[in-house]
């Protein structure tokens, strides 16, 4: 049996043995934490769903009767907010949202009895925290769902919604060549994952001390063997988007990065998605951006403003997506 790679901590992976619940490709994870537990039957499934969640609303307005999501945040959120406590209520279940902007989780009490007091009175909870491991701690205390809403190290429901958003466009995500240009963040480490598992060639371009996890990169390689996918790292934008038929960019200072900014808008001057080196991407190719977005600093203004730029398509995409997680793991 092959093995499987688990997380166990910020930047680093093991190799464990797969447990039961990952070969059995028809059961669905528990949890979303990294986005590598969701094996790539899982994501197709998932797929399958939120299209049907997205052209049928209506057919799941009770879905989730009678049940309810806590939203743990401890940084900010639009998109991220906004769609899971819509989307909670479009299945006709309650969201919670908890404010942990001015006390971080564990704290004011122990991870574990914030996990074993919610499970008694929620029936899934979704995190944003800062630490990966914050996140982990919950979900091994809780026995509901755990889903991650951006930490420092991940940001899969992003990555999988976007990935949906590029089915919808291109019809067929196997070999699609995607460019990511910039920081190798937490959306650079869920578009390798997601990526690898869905067969798509990514094209990471970034400065050399700002390249995504070694490990992270290690465990996309080894499951693209399985899909068809690849995943190369290049310090030339130019390089890396030439023939893309998607080129994603992020903001080059992170929620929690504040202090950095100096020596990182420094690091990432000339890695700006511009008009120009969009014009060496492939004919129709997309330009994709999880949003917040800052004109003129990682993409020019004429770029995410132009007719190329799917960036509320991808913003969309996050509810009907995460309705279809929530439906996934919270059934
Ligand atoms: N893309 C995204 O997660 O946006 P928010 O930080 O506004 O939730
Ligand atoms: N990399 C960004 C993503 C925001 C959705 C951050 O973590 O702030």
């Amino acid at each position: 049996m092959a093995t499987q790679t688990q997380w166990i901590g910020p930047h680093v992976f093991r190799e464990v043995a797969p447990t039961a619940a990952l070969v059995e490709t028809e059961a669905p994870p528990r949890d979303l934490l990294t986005g590598a537990e969701w094996n790539p039957a899982s994501l197709r499934e998932l797929y399958h769903l939120a299209a049907d969640v997205k052209a049928h609303p209506e057919l799941y307005r009770a879905a989730l009767a009678g049940r309810s999501v806590a939203m743990i945040f401890e940084k900010p959120s639009l998109r991220t907010r906004v769609t899971f406590e819509v989307g909670v209520r479009n299945l006709g279940g309650s969201p919670v949202f908890l404010d942990h902007s001015q006390s971080r989780l564990g704290v004011r009490e122990e991870i574990q009895d914030v996990a074993k007091s919610l499970q008694r009175w929620v029936h899934g909870i979704v995190a944003r925290t800062f630490d990966q491991s914050i996140l982990e701690k919950l979900a091994e205390h809780a026995d509901i769902p755990v889903i991650n809403a951006l930490t420092d190290a991940f940001h899969p429901c992003q990555a999988m919604a976007d990935f949906f958003t590029l089915e919808e466009r291109f019809g067929n995500l196997r070999g699609l060549e995607m460019a990511y240009v910039g920081d190798g963040n937490n959306m650079c480490h869920s578009l390798m994952l997601a990526a690898a598992r869905l067969g798509v060639h990514l094209r990471v371009a970034t400065p050399t001390r700002y390249r995504p996890d070694p490990a992270i990169l290690a465990d996309a390689r080894r499951t693209a063997k399985q899909t068809g996918g690849r995943t190369h790292l290049f310090t030339d934008p130019a390089a890396a988007i030439a023939g893309a038929q998607a080129v994603y960019t992020d903001v080059w200072v992170s929620m929690g990065q504040e202090r950095e900014s100096a020596e990182r808008l420094q690091a990432f001057a000339g890695y700006q998605v511009t008009e120009a080196l969009m014009e060496l991407a492939a004919p129709g190719a997309v330009f994709m951006h999880c949003l917040p977005a800052h004109r003129g600093s990682e993409v020019a203004a004429g770029v995410i403003d132009s007719a190329q730029s799917v960036v509320y398509e991808q913003a969309e995409n996050r509810l009907h997506v995460q309705n279809a997680i929530m439906l996934t793991l919270l059934d």
